[in-house]
């Protein structure tokens, strides 16, 4: 009797604890979209770097434009242009309409896509169909899970991550590392022991490729080797100079009144490994292939990310920001940053993307100097 009354206490508490906490996810999803959205956060006096990577002009490339082939082949799978929309949202009702243009186009122009952290919609059926709504408009586009390596390490089992690949039917897992993020985010777990084993067991069990991701902080080639060593299938370097982690968090805790964690995200805004010295540094330390992202804003960013070694090259905010616009703001973007990328090829006499990967190019400081220290 006493049992069954504690039971009949217990469950309801419980039931809203999860509610509770599921509602806490939701609010902190919606409140980063919009500050991401709205004030813009980017990194403030640091670049990627990309504008120390010189490709060299070919004054004659015996080529026209229109025979230039931007295709790629990532993973095993097919992409019309070396292009994906990097993982960002869902969670937050707001996340529906703007996943669903997201994926529209990445079906449209044969892109790749991910999708935002999934633990929201793990606890909420409502909240999966702000993710599912990606593979209803992209049926056939590459398109990858997202969960945090803080969620791994913190216990999530293989059978929820299972759920999360299932969710939408996805081609690859991304595993996010946000050390910095969390470190600053008022409600954050900065706790990453454990991490690299999670990744290592997920990268055994799992039928679908492996991703680890920074998101914007970028990875060093000794975390590279050792992500290589566990066994996942691509590294995206997510490097510094684009959208800003420390800044997102900065201004929520500002909101908040947390005080500390807004100084500390202020004096950390800009923490990061530029992308350019991050994609370098991977490409020496390892074999798998690479994404490049973190403030890749055109198609000659991208163009020289794959110079430098990336297979394809990501972009989140500007994607976002085209999204929330309208689905034509978007499209255009995506055109545009294609043509870009297919004028700079035709630029440095690259006919497809393997030729562009071994196009030549002079790098300068500082760059230089992250990259061989001198
Ligand atoms: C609004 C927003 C939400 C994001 N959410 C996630 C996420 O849930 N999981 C993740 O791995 N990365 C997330 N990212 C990080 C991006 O995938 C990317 O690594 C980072 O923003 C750097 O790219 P960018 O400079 O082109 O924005 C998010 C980025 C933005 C802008």
């Amino acid at each position: 009797m006493k049992t069954n009354l504690r039971a009949e206490i217990g469950r309801p508490r419980r039931r809203s604890n999860t509610r509770r906490t599921q509602q806490k996810i939701q609010n902190r999803k919606k409140e980063g979209l919009m500050i991401a959205l709205k004030e813009g956060v980017q990194s403030r006096s640091s670049s990627t770097l990309l504008e120390c990577v010189n490709l060299v002009h070919n004054a004659l490339p015996e080529l026209d434009l229109d025979e230039i082939n931007t295709s790629t082949s990532f993973l095993g799978f097919e992409l019309a242009a070396p292009i994906l929309i990097d993982s960002m949202t869902g969670g937050t009702p707001a996340a529906t309409r703007i996943n669903g243009r997201l994926a529209q186009a990445a079906h449209e122009f044969g892109l790749g896509m991910g999708v935002g952290s999934q633990r929201a919609g793990l606890g909420s059926s409502l909240m999966a169909e702000t993710y599912r709504i990606v593979r209803k408009k992209a049926p056939n586009a590459f398109i990858y899970a997202n969960i945090g390596g803080a969620q791994l390490a913190e216990g999530l089992s293989i059978e929820d991550v299972k759920r999360i690949i299932e969710m939408i039917h996805a081609d690859a897992l991304a595993i996010h590392l946000n050390p910095l993020q969390e470190v600053i985010q008022p409600e954050g777990e900065p706790k990453f022991r454990g991490v690299l084993d999670r990744v290592k067991e997920l990268s055994q069990r799992l039928h679908i490729p492996v991703i680890v991701k920074e998101v914007g902080a970028g990875i060093s080639a000794e975390v590279a080797a050792r992500l290589e060593k566990s066994g996942v299938s691509a590294i995206n370097i997510a490097g510094l100079g684009g959208t800003s982690w420390a800044g997102v968090e900065q201004i929520r805790a500002e909101g908040k009144r947390v005080r500390a964690k807004a100084r500390l995200g202020d004096l950390l805004w800009d923490w990061g490994i530029p992308t350019a010295a991050s994609l370098i540094g991977t490409k020496r330390a390892v074999k798998i292939p690479i994404i490049s992202s973190g403030g890749l804003r055109s198609g000659v960013d991208v163009a020289k990310c794959i110079a430098i070694g990336a297979s394809v090259a990501g972009l989140a905010h500007p994607m976002l920001k085209h999204a929330a616009e309208s689905y034509a703001s978007l499209t255009h973007f995506i055109e545009e940053t294609i043509q870009q990328v297919r004028a700079t090829m035709f630029l440095v006499g690259a006919k497809d993307t393997q030729d562009l990967s071994i196009a030549d190019y002079i790098i300068t400081a500082p760059l230089r100097y992250w990259i061989d220290g001198e």
